[in-house]
């Protein structure tokens, strides 16, 4: 079994760059399906997460070749061949029931094997249900399989989302964008990675006005062409490395950021004594002494639940008691035993995380259970006193592309012990 070995490391120096948003690219190779011709996709993390999807929209009729050091992504789409997402592929990655807009509005059936349970909660769909119920479609479910069908094109609608999903609002912008009429979505997720999708949509000759605010308004347009987009930044790669940077009281510089996305993490990390500036396209992080803070997790511009397992990691390390409240997922605290076994002095109530925060955490075998609670570990890693083992790696390497290499580079003793 694979596994990182990690030493507890001097304080981080130096730069590292950031790879594209992994939960932007997911979204915009599905999109893809939607126009006609070659799209080329560049700043591409090249994840396992990336290869999933690419290997989904393969079997459902678009083609894909990589290039430029698997940077780069060229899908040439045109007809449907298939409109079933299988339980096998759906089951390995969540993300790929993004399909289901895109399917829907091209050829007026999908059929997507439902997501069933991950880690980190139950994560239900009905949001995207609803809104693609709202444009006309008709939902039937059994043997495991959600399926939708419209009679015709699918008919834009007026939908207010209970809570600003980011799959849903994707979702249902990607089947408004080539449905008759208009689409409001109101209540709609603003995370940058709803405003990429939009900005890639619209380069496909969509009509979409007011993504990166709650009211998103589309015209469907009667086709899409394909287009050249780059991938933004990922905000929570970033947060990781600042993260890292801080609990070895390191000075780095991260490369490749949007400084306006970091916002909420650059907020909190200042707040817990980290002196952090900002460039155009980078960020410089200076560690000094931890002070304890609370931290609790909203859709943005709120704290992003992606970063909340880094941040428990953190404030083990803080002086004082933190209080970390997760709001967004209801199973998210799995990182906290396996700290626990490093040293870390946190107790669980409910959906807040109460940590003691100490100086010292020792080095032990634990166990990456989800892609950041494996995060957490190793920004834990690097701090503890001694050698840290991780299992489970698989799950870190789904949202972080060579992470291993990257902290190397600024002077982490991390080492990959291969299967
Ligand atoms: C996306 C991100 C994920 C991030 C999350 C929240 C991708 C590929 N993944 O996941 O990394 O942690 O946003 O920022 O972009 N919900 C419902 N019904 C629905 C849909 C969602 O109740 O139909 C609930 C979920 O159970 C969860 C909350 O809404 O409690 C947020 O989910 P959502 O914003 O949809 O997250 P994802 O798009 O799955």
């Amino acid at each position: 079994m694979a596994r990182f070995i990690i030493t507890e490391s001097v304080p981080l120096k130096g730069k590292v760059r950031v790879s594209g948003a992994k939960n932007s690219v997911l979204p915009i190779i599905a999109a893809s399906l939607l126009a006609d011709g070659q799209s080329v996709i560049e700043e591409i993390p090249y994840l396992n997460d990336v290869r999933i999807m690419c290997e989904l929209v393969e079997s459902l009729g678009a083609c894909i070749e990589l290039c430029e050091g698997n940077t780069k992504l060229k899908i040439t789409s045109g007809s449907i061949s298939d409109t079933t997402a299988p339980y096998e592929l759906v089951n390995k990655l969540r993300a790929s029931f993004l399909v289901m807009g895109p399917l829907l509005a091209k050829t007026g059936k999908a059929r997507i094997s439902l997501p069933g349970g991950c880690a980190i909660g139950t994560r239900p769909v009905d949001l995207h249900l609803k809104g693609f119920m709202a444009m006309g479609a008709n939902i039937t479910q059994g043997h495991g399989y959600i399926e939708a069908a419209s009679r015709g094109r699918l008919k834009g609608g007026k939908i207010y989302l209970d809570f600003p999903s980011v799959g849903a609002t994707e979702n249902i912008m990607m089947a408004a964008a080539i449905a008759d009429g208009n689409t409001i979505i109101e209540n709609a997720a603003i995370e940058p990675e709803i405003v990429d999708l939009a900005t890639y949509l619209t380069t496909m000759g969509a009509a979409i006005k007011g993504a990166g605010t709650d009211t998103i308004k589309i015209s469907g347009v009667s086709c899409l062409t394909a287009a050249s987009h780059a991938i933004i930044p990922d905000r929570i790669e970033a947060g990781t490395f600042m993260a890292a940077a801080a609990i070895t009281g390191g000075d780095v510089i991260v490369e490749n950021v949007v400084p306006d996305h970091m916002k909420p993490i650059s907020a909190k990390l200042r707040e817990a004594g980290v002196e952090i500036s900002e460039e155009l396209t980078s960020i410089r992080i200076r560690g000094g002494e931890l002070k304890a803070i609370d931290i609790k997790t909203h859709p943005y511009p709120g704290f992003p639940t992606d970063m909340q397992s880094q941040m428990t990691s953190l404030m083990s390390m803080a002086h004082g008691t933190s209080m970390i409240i997760e709001t967004i997922f209801e199973n998210r605290f799995m990182h906290v035993s396996e700290l626990k076994r490093m040293g870390a002095n946190i107790k669980i109530e409910g959906r807040s995380a109460i940590i003691e925060g100490s100086n010292k955490l020792t080095g032990a075998q634990v166990k990456a259970t989800d892609l950041r609670a494996g995060a957490s570990l190793i920004i834990a890693g690097l701090a503890a006193e001694g050698v840290t083992e991780i299992t489970d790696i698989e799950h870190i390497d789904r949202g972080y592309m060579n992470i291993d290499t990257k902290l190397s580079s600024i002077g982490a003793k991390i080492i990959r012990i291969a299967d």
